[in-house]
C-alpha cells in the first residue's frame, strides 16, 4: 500500500484534531483511499503540553524547519495561523516541492496572489478547504461541483463569533457587550475579538470565495467591511417588528461592471433560510446559473469540524500524488489565462433597501422634515414607525426605504445628522431582500 508522509506545522486546537484523525481514523481513510497517511512530524513551540494524543516517539518537534525540509514528507499542513511565520514556512515548504494544506485565510487573502503562482511554478498544489466556513465544503463545491455553473452570487454567514453574538442578542435582547463576554467565556471569541467582530475575518473568507467564484485575482482591500459593534437590542427589536433578522452577511454578486463585495450587518427576512442559522454555526448560499440556489450549513470553527476539512484536503492531495497528478484543479479554480481583472465596485454605487433609525425630537413637523430630506435625495420611504411619547422628548423614528443608491443615502444621512431635531448619529442597516423594491 502506498504510504504518504504528512508533516504538521502548529498543534493548537485544529492541529490536535487533525493529528487525532490521522492517528485514530487511519483504517477508515485507507478503506476509502487505498492509501496510508503517515503523520511523520508535528512541529509546535509547545512540545510538552499533553493534547490527549497517543503520539509515537519522535513525532513531536519544536523545529518547524526540520518538517518542511524533510525529504520524505510530501504534504505539509500549515496550521500556525497569522502572517509572517506561517508564510515563511509555507514558502520554504513550497520551494522544497511539498504540497500544502492550510486553513490560513488571513495569509491566503493577503499574500495569495504571490503564494499561488510560486506553488504553480514548483508544480505543487495548495489546498485550503478549511480556510472558509470550517467543515462546510464550500471551496470544493465552487471549484469542482459547480465547474459548469456561472456563479452569480454568494451570501454567507462566515463568522461563528458574530453569529453567536447576534443570535444571543436576538434571543435575550441583551446588549452587544454582554453577548461578546459570553462568547469569550465559551471560547468562541478571542481575547482580542476585533478580527471577528469588526468583520475582517469574514472579509478574508469572502476574498477567497470571490476569487474562486468569479475568476478574479484576490482583492481583499477593496471589499467593504463593517462589523457588528454598533448593533443594539433596539435595532434587533425593530428588525423583528418588520419581519427581519440581523445577520453579519458576506455578500458578493457578479454584475456587468464588476463584482459587488461587501460585509455588513444585514436585515434578512425572518423566513429566509439564513435567518434560522443560529449560535456559532455558519452557512453560505451560492447561486449558479444551472444549479439555482445551493445552501451549505455547518460548523465554521471548532476542533473536529475544521480538522475534518483539513484531512479532506490531505486526502485529496494524497490521491493526486498517488495518481501522479498535480494542478488537477487550478488553485484559483480558473486557469491563469482566464483570471480576469474584475473590479470590486464602489459602495457608492450600491442599490439597496435600507433601515434607518433616527433619534429625533417628538414634535410636529419632525417626520416631514426628515422625510423631505430623504425625498430630495431620491430616497423613497416604504414604511415608517414612530412610537411617540407625546411629551416632546427624544424618540426613535424608524423608516424602511425602497431601493436607493448608497451615495444618496450617505448624503441624506449627513444632512439629517446636522439637524438640531436629531440628537444621535442616524443608524443605517442594509436590507437584503429580493422582494423589496
Ligand atoms: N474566528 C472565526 C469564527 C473562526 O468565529 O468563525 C475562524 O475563522
Amino acid at each position: 500500500m502506498k504510504e504518504i508522509a504528512v508533516g504538521l506545522l502548529g498543534c493548537g486546537t485544529v492541529g490536535t484534531g487533525v493529528a487525532r484523525i490521522l492517528l485514530e481514523k487511519q483504517a477508515l481513510i485507507t478503506s476509502r483511499t487505498g492509501l496510508k497517511l503517515k503523520l511523520k512530524h508535528i512541529a509546535d513551540i509547545d512540545t510538552a503540553r499533553g493534547r490527549g494524543l497517543n503520539l509515537p516517539p519522535g513525532v513531536m518537534t519544536a523545529d518547524a524547519g526540520a518538517v518542511v525540509d524533510d525529504p520524505e514528507i510530501a504534504i505539509v499542513v500549515e496550521l500556525i495561523g497569522g502572517l509572517s511565520i506561517a508564510k515563511e514556512f509555507m514558502l520554504r515548504a513550497i520551494d522544497n516541492g511539498k504540497h500544502i494544506v492550510t486553513a490560513n485565510k488571513a495569509l491566503l487573502s493577503t499574500h495569495g496572489n504571490r503564494i499561488f503562482p510560486r506553488a504553480a511554478a514548483k508544480g505543487v498544489d495548495i489546498a485550503y478547504e478549511a480556510s472558509v466556513g470550517g467543515c462546510m465544503p464550500i471551496i470544493r463545491t465552487i471549484r469542482e461541483s459547480l465547474v459548469a455553473d456561472r456563479i452569480d452570487s454568494i451570501r454567507g454567514i462566515l463568522n461563528g463569533t458574530c453569529n453567536y453574538i447576534l443570535s444571543k442578542m436576538t434571543e435575550e435582547r441583551c446588549p452587544f457587550e454582554t453577548a461578546l463576554k459570553e462568547a469569550q467565556q465559551k471560547g468562541f471569541a478571542e481575547a482580542d475579538p476585533s478580527l471577528d467582530i469588526d468583520g475582517l475575518d469574514t472579509a478574508h473568507k469572502l476574498a477567497i470565495l470571490n476569487t474562486i467564484a468569479f475568476g478574479m485575482a484576490i482583492n481583499l482591500n477593496d471589499i467593504y467591511v463593517e462589523g457588528i459593534r454598533s448593533i443594539t437590542p433596539l435595532d434587533i427589536e425593530f428588525a423583528e417588528a418588520f419581519g427581519y433578522r440581523i445577520k453579519l452577511l458576506a455578500i458578493s454578486k457578479r454584475t456587468d461592471g464588476g463584482v459587488e463585495a461587501r460585509i455588513h450587518p444585514t436585515m434578512i427576512p425572518a423566513d429566509n433560510l439564513l435567518s434560522s442559522v443560529s449560535g456559532s454555526l455558519n452557512a453560505v448560499t451560492v447561486s449558479g446559473d444551472c444549479v439555482g440556489d445551493l445552501l451549505l450549513h455547518g460548523h465554521g470553527a471548532g476542533m473536529m469540524p475544521t480538522a475534518s476539512a483539513v484531512v479532506s484536503d490531505i486526502v485529496d492531495l494524497a490521491r493526486n500524488i498517488a495518481g501522479g497528478l498535480n494542478g488537477r484543479v487550478p488553485a484559483f479554480s480558473y486557469r491563469d489565462e482566464a483570471v480576469q481583472p474584475l473590479p470590486v465596485l464602489s459602495m457608492d454605487n450600491l442599490r439597496a433597501c435600507y433601515y434607518f433609525r433616527f433619534t429625533a425630537t417628538d414634535r410636529p413637523g419632525v417626520l416631514s422634515k426628515i422625510a423631505g430630506i430623504l425625498g430630495a435625495h431620491n430616497i423613497s420611504i416604504q414604511s415608517v414607525h414612530q412610537q411617540g411619547s407625546g411629551t416632546g422628548g427624544q424618540v426613535p423614528l424608524v423608516m424602511l426605504s425602497h431601493q436607493a443608491v448608497e451615495a444618496d443615502v450617505k448624503n441624506a444621512l449627513a444632512e439629517i445628522a446636522g439637524l438640531d431635531i436629531v440628537t444621535d448619529q442616524p443608524v443605517l442597516i442594509r436590507i437584503e431582500d429580493a422582494g423589496a423594491r
